[in-house]
């Protein structure tokens, strides 16, 4: 469909938003406060929402292509805003390990972990990279992501760093330079490895990426390490966002504050101090339970940070690791049965809440007039199904700038 087309989604047995007028992110009770209209349509034109309601105050003046919604809901288009799509290969026998009994600490002392992936990553012939991402996208977009951030850190080396930001960008994504992920074979120490990052691929991946991410981890980066990194890529205009409190509190939470980070992500570790600390900031709180899931950790304190007034968000941590899982709704029902909370605040953290990470919520993560035209159309009787049916088959059809992108 082009810009100038109409689509009107009509008989959709809900809509259910964000209000459109509440400032993002959504904290506290707003995290529950959503608009959910019966009977409803939605018209879109020119790729944004022209108008949405009740079909009692559906008109319509012109030709239009129509989609049936009856029997569907529509949610917003999911916001994945944490995601490592650019990745070659696999970690299969890893997780075999794994599942044997080893742990995803060890595996990554002894070289394997992130590391075996950047070795693989780089291997790649010239267009496989693109095609991968491009391929996880796709996954992604069947799963309801309309909107997805995508970090490098697979690269570590100056051309495939920029080799992922651009095939990101190229797949529509979001790029985040993750160039701190871990300290790659070559380099002696994390901070001979982060004079060659600064130096050499900084001036470049701050033109191709919207933000920088960090691993603050024992046997990745210390906090000193990070503020440096972090320091340096806003300097060069990039927004910030950190990797921290996945396995060990060591000042990442503190950090972000300090430097006024977009977001913290991860957090499994974090305690009660942090939980206080994060809610009175403006630092994003990302919670990634498939990734606490998948490496039988414990999950984030989210309860608890969203009774704070944290702005909490959700994302899947896409990767080949720790999370090998595009799926919003599956995390969306993680979120109720794992995190304790409610299937509004679950869906409120993965569209607008996530949009606002990503500095988009003006565009992108509600069902409002003048926004991206992005819907989900689930294929159940009540739009909580998304946290109810755990890994089902729910996806009907999927809208981006109001195109159909996907059905099934
Ligand atoms: O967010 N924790 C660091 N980075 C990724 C995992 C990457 C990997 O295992 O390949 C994460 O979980
Ligand atoms: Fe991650």
């Amino acid at each position: 469909m082009s810009g100038g087309q109409r689509l009107l989604v009509r008989d959709l047995a809900q809509l259910v938003t964000a209000p459109p007028a509440a400032p993002a992110p959504l904290r506290g009770a707003a995290l529950r406060e959503l608009q959910v209209v019966e009977n409803a349509f939605v018209l879109c034109e020119g790729g944004t929402v022209a108008a949405a309601g009740p079909m009692r105050d559906l008109a319509i003046d012109a030709e239009v292509e129509e989609l049936d919604g009856s029997g569907l809901c529509a949610i917003p288009g999911l916001v994945d805003c944490h995601t490592h799509p650019a990745f070659l290969g696999d970690r299969v026998e890893e997780f075999a390990l794994r599942a044997g009994g080893a742990s995803y600490e060890e595996l990554h002392a002894a070289g394997g972990g992130i590391l075996s992936t950047v070795r693989a990553t780089r291997d790649g012939a010239d267009g496989e990279l693109a095609a991968a991402v491009r391929r996880h996208a796709d996954w992604m977009l069947r799963a309801g992501t309309t909107t997805f951030e995508g970090k490098s850190g697979y690269g570590l080396d100056r051309d495939t760093e920029l080799a992922s930001l651009e095939a990101v960008a190229a797949a529509g994504g979001v790029p985040t330079w993750l160039g701190a992920h871990a300290v790659p074979p070559e380099f002696g120490d994390a901070d001979a490895y982060l004079d060659f990052a600064l130096a050499d691929v900084l001036p470049r991946a701050s033109e191709l990426a919207a933000a920088a991410d960090v691993f603050v981890e024992e046997g990745a980066f210390s906090v000193p390490q990070a503020r440096r990194y972090l320091t340096a890529c806003r300097e060069a205009g990039l927004a910030l966002r950190l990797h921290g409190d996945q396995f060990n509190e060591l000042g990442a939470v503190e950090l972000a504050i300090e430097l006024g980070a977009r977001s913290i992500d991860h957090l499994e570790a974090t305690g009660e101090s942090g939980v206080r600390a994060l809610a009175a900031s403006d630092v994003a709180a990302v919670l990634l339970p498939a990734s606490a899931l998948f490496l039988d950790r414990p999950m984030p304190p989210a309860r608890a940070l969203a009774d704070a007034g944290a702005a909490i968000v959700l994302a899947t941590d896409f990767n080949p690791g720790s999370a090998f899982c595009e799926s919003l709704p599956l995390v969306c029902a993680l979120a109720c049965t794992q995190l304790h909370l409610s299937p509004a605040e679950a869906l409120v953290a993965c569209t607008v809440n996530a949009a606002h990470v990503l500095g988009l919520a003006e565009r992108r993560g509600r069902v409002a007039v003048g926004q991206d035209a992005d819907l989900v159309l689930l294929d159940a009787p009540d739009w909580r199904y998304l946290t109810y049916h755990l890994g089902g088959d729910l996806i009907s059809a999927v809208v981006r700038r109001g195109a159909v992108a996907w059905a099934r």
